[in-house]
């Protein structure tokens, strides 16, 4: 019997996505690099369904019926060259290649194209959810040759998280690295998401003077409103969780500094090359960066720097109001992060030729993944039909959602400000907004002012198509540039 699916690397993504299609009834050909992870994987979960153990890359391919389709789960970067290189000699035409990781799109794109040359097709899947979402379902997110899909998407398909109607969480994008590029995204998001709870979970503390475990009640709470997601519910798990060496809450022993293993990095600075302003996104990736990578820095900086408060606001200790306000701030801000990066795909869509449906993209971010939420399911709706938005922001129902938050947006960030707490999201969010919405941006004043030392030239209000300049350093006269 030959296995409909190979998958090599049995890290714990690997093992557990290979897991998932035994117990779909998949037949599935499992190769590590070294042979004791098979083994390991064998024993303990063998049972699950049908496993072929294989122990070169040679047997993995005659493990497989043709077109073979060979699922590579290492990490991401030189290790997924070093593995095709192996596998492209001993393929044939139409074989896929699939790479599960968080792979850079920029790579994938490179892979499916010298692939192509050799008959081979190579699909790049950004997979999220996490070991548990591997297993038990993840959000699915493959680019690669349409074609390919034909083969694959059935499988990938069953593998998937369903969406409350049934649909399956995976949906092929477009071409070459598009799924990676929107798993990039995906993560650009969940970092926006989760800075954005850390900055509420820090107002509700310091201003409203909330313990972690009264704050666990209040994202418990929060999960039955319209912020009902995955980060939500597991923000009260975290918060209520108390260490046992020291009984104290353990948010309070884990040291503030995050890590990042470069996703939503890598947003961010394709997001500068589009020209794509992700703010959310970026103060995310930022706020990371400042937690941790000068921990000298914070600790000087606590030493010499004022806060310069006024004293002129007081704390509102357990004032429902100032917490109903951080709510309704953080369901505003989380919005507009949206909003951010899904105009990020439409712009890349515009770059690298891919047609990406918004609407199917929220759709199988409903479930499975990190990111998911009930707000998903909304804004699949506001991108589904004729009418699309042009800014998530516009649609409808989110006008009214935004007008209704917006005073308490406003009071939780002037209150952070005044307060000297950070909350870079909850800011950088609200000044996006009103920027998209001013009728009249400080921008025309950078023209003036690079027009008048560089020479660099300015339209005018009046005239769509002149371009002018000032004779600044001469008679001040403007002329037709
Ligand atoms: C997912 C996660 C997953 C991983 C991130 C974490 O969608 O399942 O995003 O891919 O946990 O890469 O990223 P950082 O280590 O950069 O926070």
């Amino acid at each position: 019997q030959k296995a409909q699916i190979g998958v090599t690397g049995l890290a714990v993504m690997g093992a557990n996505l290979a897991r998932n299609f035994a117990r779909h009834g998949y037949t599935v050909a499992l190769h590590n690099r070294s042979v004791g992870k098979t083994d390991a994987l064998l024993d303990a979960h063998g049972d699950e369904g049908t496993f072929i153990r294989t122990e070169t890359l040679q047997e993995l391919v005659d493990a497989l019926e043709t077109p073979r389709r060979i699922l590579v789960m290492v990490k991401a970067g030189a290790p997924v060259d070093a593995v095709i290189e192996q596998l492209v000699p001993l393929l044939e035409k139409d074989d896929i290649i699939i790479d599960g990781g968080n792979s850079y799109f920029q790579d994938t794109r490179r892979r499916e194209r010298e692939l192509a040359e050799q008959g081979l097709d190579f699909v790049g899947i950004g997979v999220s959810g996490g070991e548990e979402g591997a297993l038990l379902g993840p959000s699915i997110m493959p680019g690669g040759p349409r074609k390919s899909y034909d083969s694959l998407g059935p499988l990938l398909e069953d593998i998937a998280a369903k969406a409350e109607d049934g649909t399956p969480c995976c949906a092929w994008i477009d071409t070459d690295g598009a799924g990676h590029f929107v798993k990039m995204v995906h993560n650009g998001i969940e970092y926006a998401d989760m800075q954005v709870i850390g900055e509420a979970h820090e107002l509700l503390r310091s201003v409203a003077g909330l313990e972690p475990a009264e704050q666990a009640d209040v994202f418990e709470q929060w999960n039955r409103t319209e912020l009902a997601s995955y980060l939500i519910e597991i923000t009260a798990h975290v918060l209520r969780q108390v260490d046992a060496r020291t009984d104290q809450p353990l948010i309070d022993v884990i040291v503030d500094a995050a890590g990042q293993k470069g996703t939503g990095r890598w947003t961010v600075q394709e997001a500068l090359e589009l020209g794509s302003p992700v703010t959310a996104i970026a103060e995310s990736v930022f706020a990371r960066a400042l937690s941790s990578a000068e921990p000298e820095m914070r600790l000087e900086a606590q030493r010499v720097l004022p806060a310069g408060i006024g004293g002129t606001t007081e704390d509102v200790v357990h004032d429902p109001e100032f917490v109903e306000d951080v709510r309704k701030a953080l369901y505003a801000s989380k919005l507009v992060s949206y909003a951010q990066g899904l105009d990020m795909l439409t712009m890349a869509g515009r770059e690298y030729g891919w047609d990406l449906d918004l609407a199917t993209i929220a759709g199988l971010w409903r479930e499975g993944c990190i990111i998911r939420a009930q707000l998903l399911e909304v804004i699949m709706e506001a991108y589904q039909g004729d009418k699309q938005p042009l800014n998530l922001l516009f649609a409808p129902e989110f006008v009214t959602a935004v007008e209704e938050a917006l005073p308490s947006w406003r009071r939780v960030v002037a209150r952070a400000v005044e307060r000297g707490i950070p909350a870079p999201v909850f800011a950088t969010t609200l000044n996006y907004y009103d920027s998209l919405r001013r009728p009249r941006l400080n921008a025309a004043l950078t023209q003036g002012l690079r027009d008048f030392f560089g020479a660099h030239t300015y339209r005018r209000v009046d005239d769509a198509e002149g371009i002018y300049h000032t004779l600044w350093s001469g008679d001040r006269s403007e002329v037709v540039s």
